[in-house]
């Protein structure tokens, strides 16, 4: 069922890019958009739909959030890869929007990217006024100097730290680059639906780290062709990951328990929550 929900997942997304970007203008910034927002998993689209699904709201509303987290996560792809970030040639199995465009256009494909986002959101089709607005604070909040971009600074810095980040240090890194999307994405069907967020909040936490410990796993044991970007890169760069703490068993031990954790945060919502506990899996035994 997990295999289904994603495919369909990825297929609604998908095709509300197409329309939105279809109706702007026919320019390169916006081409470069369409590049950058091609393929992926569509795991945090996944998660925003699923959880809607969870608390019964329409897919019809959730499609909205979900291809605008989705717009979000690719903008902070597109500068995660520029030469002054990672500097990486390719992603999702293309050259990256940098590489096929340049630098300007790279960077204001992002820019245009993370707006798309939130007009994503603020559409009427979303939801009631109060719905729209909380999913907009959250995301921005999730997105910026106290989320994705303060880990991602984190990130940066570490590479020209002179020691090496401890256990929380790291933690609290990649609960900023990684873990604050996806919590905001598993979270969403609850704020649409006005409904507690506790149970998806722990869930999320734990799947935003294992998440993250996955792609510095597949970083080390994957290869390029499969995964769909450069691997053998973080420990070269000197990436704070768990993998260069830890080592790759501890870490994937590590992942093991987090997901665990996260299936057991989902009680609450008995079988009706199988699909997410089979997400938690999936994250980790993900090849790419
Ligand atoms: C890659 O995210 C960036 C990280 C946060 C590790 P994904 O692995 O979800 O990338 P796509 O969207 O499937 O390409
Ligand atoms: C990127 O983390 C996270 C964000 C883009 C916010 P990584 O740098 O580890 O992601 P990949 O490995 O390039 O996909
Ligand atoms: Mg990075
Ligand atoms: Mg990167
Ligand atoms: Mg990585």
């Amino acid at each position: 069922m997990f295999d289904q929900r994603l495919i369909e997942a990825a297929t609604a997304v998908q095709a509300q890019f197409d329309a939105a970007l279809g109706a702007l203008p026919d320019v390169p910034v916006v081409e470069a958009m369409a590049h950058a927002t091609n393929g992926g998993k569509r795991l945090r689209g996944f998660l925003v739909l699923e959880s809607a699904r969870l608390h019964g709201v329409s897919a019809e509303a959730a499609i909205w959030p979900a291809t605008g987290i989705e717009a979000l996560h690719a903008y902070s792809l597109v500068h995660d890869d520029l030469p002054c970030m990672d500097d990486d040639d390719l992603r999702r199995g293309a050259p990256t929007v940098h590489v096929k465009w340049d630098e300007a256009t790279a960077v204001l494909a992002g820019d245009a990217l993370q707006t798309l986002a939130f007009e994503m959101i603020a559409r009427p089709e979303a939801g009631s006024g109060d719905v729209r607005a909380d999913l907009a604070l959250s995301l921005a909040k999730a997105s910026g100097a106290e989320g994705m971009v303060l880990g991602q600074a984190l990130d940066i810095a570490a590479e020209s730290a002179n020691r090496p980040l401890t256990l929380d240090e790291i933690t609290a890194l990649q609960r900023g680059k990684t873990g604050a999307l996806i919590e905001w994405s598993a979270t969403a069907g609850a704020r649409m639906a006005q409904a507690d967020l506790g149970p998806l909040q722990t869930y999320s936490r734990a799947l935003g780290l294992a998440f993250q410990i996955a792609d510095d796993v597949l970083d080390v044991t994957g290869d390029a062709a499969t995964v769909g970007k450069a691997t053998g890169k973080d420990a070269d760069a000197g990436k704070a990951t768990f993998v260069a703490l830890l080592g790759l068993d501890e870490a994937k031990r590590r992942a093991d328990d987090l997901v665990t954790q996260a299936c057991d945060a989902l009680d609450v919502y008995q079988a009706k929550a199988d699909v997410l506990r089979d997400a938690a899996r999936f994250v980790v035994t993900r090849k790419k």
